[in-house]
């Protein structure tokens, strides 16, 4: 037999790259590799990149300097390295991304990891590989599977592809540019996969996207089916007891979805919805399609379906032109919205998007300034909804060993991390937890009933805040 081939990736980014990185994973196990922890026992090292902010692409090439020195130390052993760029700078800079780090093999856009054997066994030959093409086939039909034990190994909690790309062309971004216009899979090749994974004991699916809220696959009727139909249908599978999904653009919520947060249970109460800015100028210039107005309204329609539903978000400060007037607007909106989490960046100028060629009028001082500004306030919301959960009994799902004997941790519909003492059967169950304080971010808390026995898996159970 063949000694297997030791493979290494390391993903940065957003989630569709840790999901990437999975589906590589399983299609070169079945040409032979195995994953390793450590980039310099292994036969192939890939970087899976993102290109969605400056810094985000500058520590590809500092990763690479370093794996440079572990493929010169593997040569001198005798043992040959092979070194693949992926993701969003793979795609964004092709070819000089060979130029600026010749130690690189083989450069893979997202589109294309359906051919990573070949662009490998090119490589193998002897020359280096460059694919950033949109192939017109569709990757999906062709990346492997995962086999049971890959997913079992994963955890409870996974990663589902349903849309990729997006056609929404925001002025500061590159995700268009760099995945492609939107893509939808077809509902039943999505039910299959949430069907393999409930079999080999997933609780919880995500559904990702760059848009996913937009998600029109065809359905088993022929038809175009929206996300909230998908949410319907995979709440019907067997043992998947809670579905999210993310990121949604604000344009895109439609009646179906709102009806899924009103019908399901599975469904979790968590939405992220991203809004960039609270000044209507600067959603103008940031082409966002939508006002400060309907961002509101989309939220009320929300909260009308569940009162029980909250917010997270993405936020740009020192988008060009922005004000101190505009930025105060931001803050008034996350004021008025009181938001359970959200990020928040300092805009970066991305080479080939519209706002790139915008004239900077925001300090490096007033974008730092403004930024600690914005995160104060986010913190305080975070922490004031993390709080007002101790003294109540929430459903949580548990995921995996904490880092103290004897603990297990799990997350509560919003996320948050709760810590139970407890046996680690009870990884995979949801069970109600009394939370009784707050360490930082995560809750601690005490299972509010004994554990069922294994044979008596419940499903996700109501929430049931200020009992
Ligand atoms: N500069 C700063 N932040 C950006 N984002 C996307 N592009 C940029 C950029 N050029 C942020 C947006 C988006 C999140 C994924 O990253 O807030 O929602
Ligand atoms: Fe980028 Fe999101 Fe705008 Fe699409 S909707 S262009 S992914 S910020």
């Amino acid at each position: 037999m063949k000694t297997p081939r030791k493979l290494h990736i390391k993903s940065y980014g957003c989630q569709m790259n840790v999901y990437d990185a999975q589906r590589m994973v399983d299609t070169l196990q079945a040409e032979g590799f195995v994953e390793t922890d450590s980039a310099e026992d292994a036969d192939l090292v890939i970087l899976n990149t993102c290109h969605i902010r400056e810094k985000a692409s500058e520590k590809v090439y500092s990763e690479l300097g370093r794996v440079r020195l572990a493929k010169e130390h593997a040569a001198r052993s005798g043992r040959e390295m092979r070194i693949a760029v992926a993701g969003c700078v793979a795609q964004a800079e092709g070819e000089e991304i060979i130029r600026r780090a010749p130690v690189v093999d083989v450069v893979v856009g997202p589109q294309s990891y359906h051919h990573l054997p070949q662009l490998l066994a090119r490589a193998e030959s002897g020359g280096k590989a460059v694919e950033t093409d949109f192939p017109a086939e569709d990757k999906f039909n062709f990346l492997a599977q995962p086999k049971p034990d890959a997913i079992r190994a994963r955890g409870i909690s996974a990663f589902v592809t349903v849309q990729e790309g997006c056609d929404k062309f925001c002025t500061f971004c590159v995700v268009p540019y760099t995945r492609g216009s939107e893509v939808s899979r077809p509902v039943a090749k999505i039910v299959d996969d949430v069907k393999r994974l409930a079999d080999n004991g997933v609780r919880e699916v995500t559904l990702i996207g760059q848009n996913v809220n937009a998600y029109h696959g065809e359905g088993p009727d022929g038809r175009s089916w929206p996300l909230g139909k998908l949410l319907h249908r995979l709440a019907e599978i067997s043992g998947i007891a809670r579905l999210r999904y993310s990121t949604s653009h604000p344009r895109d919520v439609e009646e179906s979805l709102i009806a899924a947060h009103r019908d399901l249970s599975a469904l979790m109460p968590f939405v992220h919805l991203p809004v960039q800015s609270g000044s209507d100028r600067i959603l103008a210039a940031m082409n966002r399609r939508h006002t400060v107005r309907d961002y509101l309204d989309v939220i009320d329609r929300f909260r009308g379906a569940r009162q029980d539903i909250a917010f997270s978000s993405d936020f740009i400060v020192g988008f060009p032109s922005e004000s101190e007037q505009d930025f105060s607007a931001t803050l008034a909106l996350v004021a008025q919205i009181r938001y359970a989490a959200a990020y928040s960046f300092k805009y970066s100028p991305r080479p080939g998007t519209p706002a790139a060629e915008m004239r900077e009028t925001v300090s490096t001082a007033d974008m730092d300034h403004r930024l600690v500004r914005l995160q104060e306030l986010i913190d305080s919301q975070q922490s004031a909804f993390n709080e007002a959960a101790i003294g109540t009994t929430v459903d949580v799902l548990f995921e995996r060993a904490g880092r103290n004997a004897g603990q297990i941790v799990g997350r509560t519909a919003y996320l948050q991390p709760a810590h139970v003492m407890a046996s680690p059967d009870i990884i995979g169950e949801i069970l109600p937890v009394r939370l009784e304080s707050l360490e930082r971010y995560s809750l601690l808390g005490e299972l509010a009933a004994p554990a069922p026995s294994r044979t008596d898996r419940s499903t996700a159970s109501s929430i049931t805040i200020g009992a």
